[in-house]
């Protein structure tokens, strides 16, 4: 006999026929995952209610005991959305704690509502269903912060900022540029989560334990009540598949990598060193020691959730492989970490969408940093191209040479005097001056998805017509 405690229940009532005793306190602990799957109590009624209606239907319970289900189940949802439900333990998880209510309200057509489906099928059921709302929360976050992107692009559609490459000043970029770059990668983000919601869009309803059922059962009849597209094909695939999360984690974990990104160069930017953009009040915080301190601890945030986020899908990707068909008590481990992964991307979507949209762009900031650091030296040497004639290689030695000249003389290159510049290569005239400018450096760069404002707006009005 072991001296661990044991618990205090008798055998489940719910599956406990052939079982003398209740389990281990620690079976029961490791067993329960009622403290968190409780999340999918409206999935599991909405599931439950549908299946109900549909043994009615075809009449292989009663009209009365699926009326009598259907509203008891009403009951039990408006219990626990009123915070008094008695959730226990000891039942595991919320499928049986709803069906054990259920049963002390209505009584014996309780015991109905479990033919022809099993756990498995339920919570693969239910799972789904809270993972395409999650998908759907994703699409709308994401399109709230491609708006907040949208109205910084278009205000600053033209103004100047450093483009960097190793984040060493490279070429002249627009704001407007810059900040449609991220409304690109959020589209995508945008199309993953749409393309997964519409994989994962059938209905594993009626799979039953893995092998279907032997009643006559509509599972197209379901899969309909509950919006899913049709019914999965394969039982076995059907409880035992979790694409569909690995699919929305994966999905979120490129959204976080972009967010992360986007929360860093907010994080470089608000520093003293560039002041390229300010953090509204709303999106800073103090420190208790520096009072000259404003902090953007919700960019950090951000760029750190990738962590919490990456870490699920690992977590999800590692528990699934090497599963054996079918359903596997391993998978009860799918939960927490999807759980824990979308509260943090919606968390993240809506924290940067406010803070984009509260952010004041400062553009003499940007502008002047642009023009420092020989950024226009790329069209100096496509002027010697173009109007000197010169091979593009003989056209980098000579603005190379140039830039060494103004770099000794701690000036930028629009700064050299014409003499200065002809004494490095004879056929620079005054025109090269036309070249040098950010402003014209930009402007010239008028091929597809390049940074001219021309372009920039463009593709400003295609993201506009598409999200409308
Ligand atoms: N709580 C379980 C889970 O999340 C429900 C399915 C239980 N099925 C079973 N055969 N024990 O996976």
């Amino acid at each position: 006999m072991t001296d661990r405690p044991q618990t205090q229940d008798a055998a489940n009532s719910m599956w406990g026929g052939r079982f003398a005793a209740g389990p281990d306190a620690i079976m029961e602990a490791i067993n329960a995952s009622i403290g968190f799957d409780r999340r999918l109590y409206a999935q599991d009624i909405r599931g439950s209610r549908a299946h109900a209606a549909m043994l009615a239907a075809q009449g292989i319970i009663s009209d009365s005991d699926a009326k009598a289900i259907g509203e008891g189940l009403l009951t039990v949802l408006s219990e626990i959305e009123a915070g008094d439900f008695p959730f226990r333990t000891a039942l595991e998880d919320i499928h049986m704690n709803v069906e054990a209510r259920l049963k002390e309200i209505i009584g014996e057509p309780a015991g109905r509502l479990h033919t022809g489906r099993s756990r498995n099928d339920q919570v693969a059921t239910d799972f789904r269903l809270w993972v395409r709302d999650q998908c759907d929360a994703a699409i709308e976050g994401l399109q709230a912060l491609i708006r907040a992107a949208l109205s910084q692009a278009e205000a600053g559609a033209d103004w100047v900022m450093p483009g960097f490459t190793h984040l060493q000043t490279a070429q002249p970029v627009t704001w407007g540029h810059h900040m449609m770059a991220y409304v690109e990668m959020f589209g995508r983000d945008l199309s993953r989560f749409r393309d997964a919601r519409a994989r994962m869009n059938e209905s594993p309803l009626g799979a039953a334990a893995l092998a279907g059922t032997g009643y006559p059962i509509d599972r197209f009849a379901t899969a309909k009540a509950l919006d899913f597209d049709r019914p999965m094909a394969n039982s076995l695939d059907a409880v035992s598949d979790r694409d569909f999360a690995l699919e929305f984690l994966s999905a979120a974990s490129i959204c976080a990598v972009h967010l992360s990104r986007l929360a860093e160069e907010l994080v470089i930017w608000s520093s003293a060193q560039f002041r390229f953009v300010s953090m509204s009040d709303k999106w800073s915080t103090g420190s208790s020691i520096m009072p000259q301190k404003r902090n953007p601890d919700a960019a950090e945030l951000i760029r750190a959730k990738i962590g919490r986020i990456l870490g699920a899908t690992v977590a999800l990707f590692t528990v699934m492989k090497g599963l054996p068909l079918a359903y596997s008590k391993d998978m009860q481990e799918d939960k927490e970490q999807v759980f824990d992964a979308a509260d943090s991307l919606m968390l993240a979507l809506a924290a940067m969408a406010g803070m984009l949209s509260d952010l004041t762009a400062n553009r003499e900031k940007m502008e002047a940093a642009a023009s420092a650091g020989f950024s226009t030296a790329t069209d100096l040497a496509d002027w010697l191209v173009r109007e000197a004639g010169l091979p593009f290689r003989d056209a980098h030695h000579v603005t190379g040479t140039l830039v060494a000249l103004a770099e000794g003389r701690g000036v930028d290159l629009p700064d050299l005097t014409l003499a200065e510049m002809q004494s490095v290569h004879a056929a620079i005239t005054e025109d090269v001056f036309g070249v040098l400018g950010v402003h014209n450096s930009v402007a010239s760069r008028q091929s597809y998805g390049g940074t001219a404002p021309d372009q920039v707006r463009a593709q400003i009005n295609r993201w506009k017509e598409k999200l409308a």
